[in-house]
């Protein structure tokens, strides 16, 4: 067994925390799983949690929190201004990134809203290893162009290449010798990398890239929602790191970087966000824009009991007995899944694992929304709901033509510590029986189509009716089993 593992057997990760909490489950009967995706307009954002058995829609604030979050919880400070529970978190985040200030945000995209507002001007160009959604909405917002700059390893679905997340460093220099200096105010490197399956970017990496950046005078912004997963893996798989402890390591991400800022929906395990800054001048530029957007500079919009919850689980982030449960989890059900023949993203990565819906369903073309039409499949089979993260998640062209995805992925989020081995396999076994019916699959249309951000709450119909001969074929199978 290596030092970090902690392995019954090789495809069975072995839980290092007890449940003490439950909360009793629902798996309705095929037949209303398919009136509640009728009724969701086949959007699994539109279910609601009662009809889903397993929501692995995301591990955004659905992480369990461990005993010690929820006890501190109770001995939040309630106060408007000056609460001792900002000081708390205060003080652990500067512990934990190395950076003396911090301002608090309700959650990640605050924080893109107020980075881009201060720094994003008309005609920029922000480049970075691949966009986030709600990023490259703020981004776009403020008039500048999301660039992405990644390594051509990113968007091959399977490889073996440990750090897809890594940025490209030739282009970074054609880049800034094409836009010049003047159009870039900022760098943003995601850890984790969420579109391109949870995948890590390597310190190495982030060291080269900022020494550019810094030469140039341009900003280095890291997005450190995923910094869990991320820093897991390069322990694990990065030679440089290996006697590096957690900390050293993310203290080393933020020695790099000008602005860290994180979902602590995810980072933490609690709910809120965060900016940290090394800098009092870069502090004073944004700092205006917490009261006004936020709340208060001492609670920014959170609750001073998930604030508590978030100190905690940040120094928790520092255990690798806790931080593994994320990857391990997902590497057992990837290996299961391919097993089953099932194509999955490789390596698989954090966050969750990914399906890829180009080669589960081939003849479903981008513009019917492979992905989207995969993700309710699986809802109709299993109760499982999973997250399109393909060509529905994208923006159509100016031309209102359609802009297809890198990558056409649906995402099975494990959030940390809340799923059983058993949960896992009954994912496997309704996955592995979909893709032995896939040709029953077709694609989806939309039905009503909102302009920003459409994957949120868009409807959509299936075309040819797929879901009544899918759901047919499921009684056929499964007798009257759920
Ligand atoms: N950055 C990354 C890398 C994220 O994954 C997210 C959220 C955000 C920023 C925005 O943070 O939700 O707190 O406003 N990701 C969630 C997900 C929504 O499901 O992957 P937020």
């Amino acid at each position: 067994m290596s030092k970090i593992k902690f392995f019954l057997n090789e495809s069975m990760p072995l839980e290092m925390h007890k449940v003490r909490v439950v909360q009793k489950l629902n798996l309705i009967p095929i037949e209303d799983r398919k009136k509640a995706l009728d009724e969701g307009g086949y959007n699994t954002f539109l279910l609601r949690n009662r009809d889903v058995f397993l929501d692995m829609l995301t591990d955004s604030g659905t992480n369990a929190m461990s005993d010690r979050q929820v006890a501190a919880m109770l001995a939040a400070d309630d106060a408007y201004a000056g609460s001792e529970t900002f000081y708390r978190l205060e003080k652990v985040l500067q512990f934990f990134f190395g950076m003396k200030f911090f301002l608090p945000a309700h959650q990640g995209r605050a924080c893109e809203n107020i980075i881009s507002k201060t720094f994003v001007k008309p005609g920029d160009i922000i480049p970075m290893n691949y966009h986030f959604t709600t990023t490259k909405a703020h981004i776009e917002l403020n008039g500048g162009k999301v660039e992405e700059i990644f390594i051509d390893e990113a968007l091959k679905v399977t490889s073996d290449c440990p750090f897809k997340g890594d940025i490209d460093i030739n282009k970074l220099h054609k880049l800034i010798k094409e836009v010049g200096v003047e159009r870039i105010p900022f760098l943003r490197i995601e850890l984790g990398t969420n579109l391109i399956g949870g995948q890590p970017v390597s310190l190495e990496n982030i060291i080269k890239v900022a020494k550019i950046c810094h030469e140039h005078k341009i900003m280095v912004v890291t997005d450190a929602s995923l910094l869990a997963d991320n820093i897991y893996f390069n322990k694990e798989r990065e030679e440089f790191c290996k006697n590096l402890s957690l900390h050293e390591i993310i203290l080393k991400i933020a020695a790099a970087t000008d602005i860290m800022y994180f979902s602590a929906r995810k980072l933490g395990c609690a709910r809120g966000g965060g900016i940290c800054v090394r800098d009092v001048e870069l502090f004073n530029k944004m700092k205006e824009l917490v009261p006004l957007y936020e709340g208060f500079l001492t609670y920014g919009g959170m609750s001073v009991r998930e604030m508590e919850a978030m100190a905690i689980g940040l120094e928790e982030t520092l255990d690798l007995e806790l931080v593994n449960q994320g990857p391990q989890f997902i590497a057992g059900f990837g290996k299961k899944l391919m097993e089953q023949g099932v194509p999955i993203v490789t390596p698989t990565g954090g966050l969750g694992c990914h399906l890829d819906a180009r080669r589960f369903i081939p003849h479903v073309k981008s513009e019917e929304y492979p992905a989207g039409a995969l993700a309710a499949a699986i809802y109709l089979v299993s109760g499982i709901r999973g997250m399109e993260r393909g060509t529905l998640s994208e923006t159509r062209n100016p031309d209102g033509s359609e802009h297809p995805a890198g990558v056409e992925l649906v995402r099975l989020a494990l959030p940390r510590r809340v799923f059983t081995m058993s949960q896992i396999s009954y994912s496997v076994d309704r996955i592995a029986w979909l893709f032995k019916n896939r040709d029953l699959i077709k694609g989806l249309k939309f039905v009503d189509e909102p302009k920003v951000l459409r994957f949120f709450l868009g409807r959509l119909a299936p075309i040819d009716d797929w879901a009544t001969k899918l759901m047919k074929k499921f009684r056929e199978d499964f007798g009257n089993s759920l």
